[in-house]
């Protein structure tokens, strides 16, 4: 059964986007490989916060948000309620049409997710990812073995890797983001 935020939580990730919404959450969404028509998945998408600031630049497109808690993906649609071209999906392993994504990507979902769970996760996501597109994550490095396991799972399942960088972000600390691109 899906974890739901308490009512605290969900007021500091509030509080969290307002302070840091542009340095965090919109910096983020800025450096997606996007030309603006694409079909985005946000899995994890939590409130909204990456996707707030990613719709902006998808004029064109489309954003498909995904979350295992029907809190978050209510709040979800709160933040995002301007906007026509996004949907809504509450899902723990998602099941997509194959090939149906250009770019997915995940702000800060995978670490927290055991290693039984992520396997099909990361499957179907791979799956759902079109011949070329991009799957973009970032977690913490302090996540290291989480973050092997990651790396492994995305080149077993046909992912070649493209670009990492490592940032520093407020509350979550030194953070490795990556590009993988599908063959
Ligand atoms: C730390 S929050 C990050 C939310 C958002 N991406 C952000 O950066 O603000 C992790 C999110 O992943 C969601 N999540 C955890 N496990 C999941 C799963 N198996 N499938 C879909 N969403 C999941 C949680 O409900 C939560 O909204």
């Amino acid at each position: 059964m899906a974890r739901e935020p308490t009512r605290f939580e969900m007021y500091l990730t509030k509080l969290a986007f307002f302070f840091y919404g542009k340095t965090v959450y919109r910096s983020f969404a800025d450096r997606l490989p996007l030309q603006g028509n694409e079909r985005v998945l946000d899995f994890g998408c939590g409130m909204g916060t990456v996707a707030y600031y990613a719709l902006k630049r998808l004029t064109q497109g489309h954003l498909t948000c995904i979350d295992i808690s029907e809190r978050w993906l209510n709040s979800c649609r709160r933040t995002l309620r301007r906007y026509e071209n996004a949907a809504y999906i509450r899902a723990d392993v998602p099941v997509l049409p194959e090939g149906s994504f250009d770019i997915i990507y995940c702000h800060f979902v995978l670490h927290d997710i055991p290693e039984s769970s992520l396997e099909p996760i990361l499957t179907a996501l791979v799956r759902s990812l079109r011949s070329g597109g991009s799957l973009i994550f970032i977690e913490p490095l302090r996540e290291m073995e989480k973050l092997r396991y990651i790396k492994r799972q995305l080149t077993q399942s046909g992912l070649s890797h493209d670009k990492s960088r490592v940032t520093d972000i407020p509350l979550m600390g030194s953070s490795l983001e990556s590009i993988y691109v599908k063959q």
